[in-house]
C-alpha cells in the first residue's frame, strides 16, 4: 500500500541518462583533436546532443513524490471522510479494494487519525474497544461526525463492553435490520440465464471448519455433524482438524463436494454467514443449520438448500442426502435458481475478511446525511 509501483526503475532510466550525458561530451572533446573536422563533429555532436536530450526528456520522468501512501494522501474536498478507528484484528487491506472489488468509492476511507476532527463518519470495531473506553475516539466530538457500531458476531459471541449508550449514531451489523447490513446477497439475472454446468463431484459431504471452541457456541452444530458422520462420509477441512485449506483452494475444494455443510456456529436470526455464501458461489448445495428455514427464505430461495431441521433427526438426513446421491434429476433440481439469479464469490483472503464490511461503510456515509442516535445498542442487539 506504502510502495510506489516501479520507483526503482525509474532511478535506473535517471542513472543510464546522465552516464549517457558524460560520455557524449568526451567523444565531443576527442573530435576536436582534429581542426579539419571540427565543425564536421559539432555539427554531428550538436545534432547527436538534440536527440539524446529530446530522448531523456522522453525517458527520464520527473521526481515522484516520496510518499503516496493512500491513507495519508489528501482527502478530496468533495467526498465525506470516514475515519477507520481501528484496523480490526490488524487484517490491513489497501483501500482502493472498495473500488476494484464493489464499487464503492463515494467517500475517503482513511486510518488516518489526524483527521478525526473532520470525518464525517467514524467507523469503531466493538471488538478492539477496552473495558474503560479509554481507547474510544477523544472528546469533544464534532457535532456532525456519525459513530458507526461495527460488530458482525452473533450475541453468543459478543462481549458486553458497558458504557456504549447514546454513543453511536449507526449500527453496522449481519442483522437486516442495522443500518448497515452486510452480508453476501444474491442478485438477479436480466435476460439470458446461465448454462449452469455441474462441476465434477468426488466427494459426498464436506465441511470446512475453523472453530470448534464449546465457547463460541459451537457444540450445536458439533454434535449434529458427530450424530451425521455416523450414516455417511464426511470430508473435514480447516484448522479445527488440522488439515489447513489453502485460501487459493477454497472453491475449488467446495466444487468437488456434491454437498456443504453451512453450519453457523451458533443460531440466531439472520446470522446466516459467507458459509451459506460458498457453496451457492461453487455450484454444491448447502446443508443448513442456523436460524429457521424462514429467516433463510428471507435471503436465498427456498430450493437452493437443504435445511437439516426438515428431518426429524441427523439419520433421516443423511439416509436423504444418500437419495439424492443416486438420483441426478433431483439433485439437479438444487440449482434451479441460477436460471434467475447468481452468486458472486465472497473474497476468502484472511486479509479481505473485513473488506466488505468497511467498503459498505464507506458507501453509507457517502449517501446518507440525516441525524440518528441509537440509545441502547445491546438491547437492541440481543433483544
Ligand atoms: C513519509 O511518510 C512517513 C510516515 O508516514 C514520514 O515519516 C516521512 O517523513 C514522510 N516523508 C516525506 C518525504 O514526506
Ligand atoms: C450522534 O450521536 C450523538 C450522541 O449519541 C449525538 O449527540 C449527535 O448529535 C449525533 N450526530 C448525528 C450527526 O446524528
Amino acid at each position: 500500500m506504502n510502495g510506489i509501483p516501479g520507483s526503482s526503475e525509474y532511478s535506473m532510466t535517471r542513472t543510464t541518462c546522465l552516464t549517457g550525458a558524460k560520455m557524449l561530451s568526451s567523444t565531443f572533446l576527442t573530435g576536436a583533436l582534429r581542426i579539419f573536422l571540427v565543425g564536421i563533429l559539432c555539427l554531428g555532436g550538436f545534432v547527436t546532443l538534440f536527440f539524446m536530450y529530446y530522448k531523456s526528456a522522453l525517458d527520464c520522468p520527473p521526481q515522484l513524490p516520496e510518499n503516496r501512501s493512500l491513507s495519508k494522501k489528501q482527502p478530496e474536498p468533495d467526498k465525506p471522510i470516514m475515519l477507520l478507528w481501528f484496523w480490526p484484528e490488524n487484517r490491513r487491506f489497501d483501500f482502493r479494494d472498495c473500488a476494484t472489488f464493489f464499487n464503492i468509492d463515494g467517500c475517503h476511507l482513511t486510518d488516518d487519525r489526524s483527521l478525526y476532527n473532520k470525518a464525517d463518519g467514524v467507523l469503531i470495531f466493538h471488538k478492539s474497544i477496552k473495558h474503560d473506553l479509554s481507547n474510544l475516539p477523544p472528546s469533544p466530538r464534532p457535532p456532525f461526525q456519525k459513530w458507526i457500531w461495527y460488530h458482525v458476531e452473533s450475541p453468543t459471541n459478543t462481549i458486553r463492553i458497558p458504557g456504549l449508550e447514546n454513543l453511536f449514531n449507526l449500527t453496522l451489523s449481519y442483522r437486516e435490520d442495522a443500518d448497515i447490513p452486510v452480508r453476501w446477497r444474491l442478485t438477479a439475472r436480466k435476460g439470458q440465464g446461465e448454462d449452469f454446468v455441474l462441476p465434477k463431484k468426488d466427494k459426498l459431504v464436506c465441511w470446512i471448519v475453523s472453530n470448534k471452541d464449546p465457547a463460541t457456541g459451537t457444540g450445536v452444530r458439533y454434535n449434529y455433524y458427530r450424530e451425521l458422520a455416523k450414516h455417511i462420509k464426511v470430508e473435514l477441512f480447516g484448522r479445527a482438524f488440522a488439515t489447513f485449506l489453502k485460501y487459493e483452494d477454497y472453491y475449488s475444494t467446495l466444487s468437488s463436494c456434491k454437498f456443504y455443510l453451512s453450519f453457523e456456529n451458533s443460531v440466531h436470526r439472520d446470522y446466516i454467514t459467507e458459509k451459506l455464501n460458498g457453496p451457492l458461489a461453487a455450484g454444491t448445495v448447502p446443508v443448513v443449520l442456523g436460524p429457521p428455514r424462514q429467516n433463510y427464505e428471507d435471503f436465498v430461495p427456498g430450493d437452493s438448500f437443504i435445511h437439516v431441521n426438515d428431518f426429524p433427526d441427523a439419520k433421516a438426513l443423511s439416509e436423504f442426502l444418500l437419495k439424492l446421491d443416486k438420483d441426478d434429476e433431483a439433485y439437479m433440481r438444487y440449482f434451479q435458481w441460477r436460471i434467475d439469479f447468481s452468486a458472486q464469490q465472497h473474497l476468502v483472503q484472511l486479509s479481505q475478511e473485513f473488506t466488505q464490511a468497511i467498503c459498505y461503510a464507506c458507501d453509507h456515509i457517502g449517501k446518507h446525511w440525516e441525524y440518528r442516535v441509537v440509545h441502547d445498542i445491546y438491547k437492541w442487539h440481543f433483544g
